[in-house]
């Protein structure tokens, strides 16, 4: 038994102020959206892919995955991330674990999929992150209120994994109580249910903005990406 992975690439990518949609932009040849798919496709734990695109971007998104084995189903997106997950999760059959993934994370490692999916078998809802850099601090009014104690902190990546019917359940009630979440988890948490920490990398970043570019090119070169 595996895994179903859904990746919603319905954005605007507004903040990297292209006039396309940012997973569509080519690094070294492939489409960031491509190589996301790519990590998964290579995941022998990954029985199916689902993506959800834009409207206007399904036709282009099918013929980049015409020849994919694992990409099952292309949907229309919503005008929020957590829209175009719903709208994909509601359409695919019913499985035991999925994992939700931004398309706009190319550099998801074998390493962090197995430690969600072995995570997921037990836990039901699991996330990945890594500990901050920075120190952080809370600032009000241009004063600081508080220091966090750093090692409490993560910075919070995607995949995160989950039980089918617990996610599925999360985002119905997430919509029905109207509440605006940055992660998926946060839904699951809504719920009173523990979310449980596998580590991720610091490779694993969102291209968000043209200096991630910069960067996605650096980890390309390296060329050690797991
Ligand atoms: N996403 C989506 N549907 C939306 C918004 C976002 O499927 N309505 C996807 C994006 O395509 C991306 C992932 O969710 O792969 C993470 O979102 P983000 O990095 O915020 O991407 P965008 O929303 O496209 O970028 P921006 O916020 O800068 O416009
Ligand atoms: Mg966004």
């Amino acid at each position: 038994m595996g895994y179903t992975a859904i990746i919603p690439a319905a954005g605007l990518g507004k903040r990297m102020g292209m006039d396309y949609n940012k997973v569509f932009i080519r690094i070294n040849e492939m489409a960031v959206i491509q190589m996301t798919v790519s990590q998964f496709e290579k995941d022998d734990h990954c029985e199916a892919i689902y993506l959800a695109a834009r409207a206007d971007e399904i036709e282009s998104m099918n013929e980049l995955f015409s020849d994919s084995k694992k990409v099952k189903g292309i949907f229309a997106g919503g005008s929020e991330r957590q829209d175009s997950i719903y709208n994909v999760l509601k359409q695919i059959p019913k499985c035991r674990y999925v994992m939700i993934h931004d398309g706009a994370r190319p550099f998801v490692t074998k390493d962090t999929l197995d430690a969600l999916y072995e995570s997921v078998k037990v836990d039901k809802a699991v996330i990945c992150g890594v500990n901050v850099k920075d120190t952080i601090k809370i600032v009000d009014d241009g004063l600081v209120t508080n220091t966090v104690p750093r090692e409490r902190l993560f910075v919070v990546h995607t995949p995160q994994a989950f039980d089918y019917d617990l996610i599925l359940k999360a985002h119905r009630e997430a919509r029905e109580n109207q509440l605006a979440v940055t992660d998926d988890a946060m839904m699951v948490e809504e719920l009173g249910r523990s979310v449980s920490v596998v580590p991720s990398n610091y490779d694993n970043i969102k291209i968000t903005t043209t200096e991630d570019l910069i960067i996605a090119e650096a980890i390309l070169q390296r060329g050690d990406l797991g």
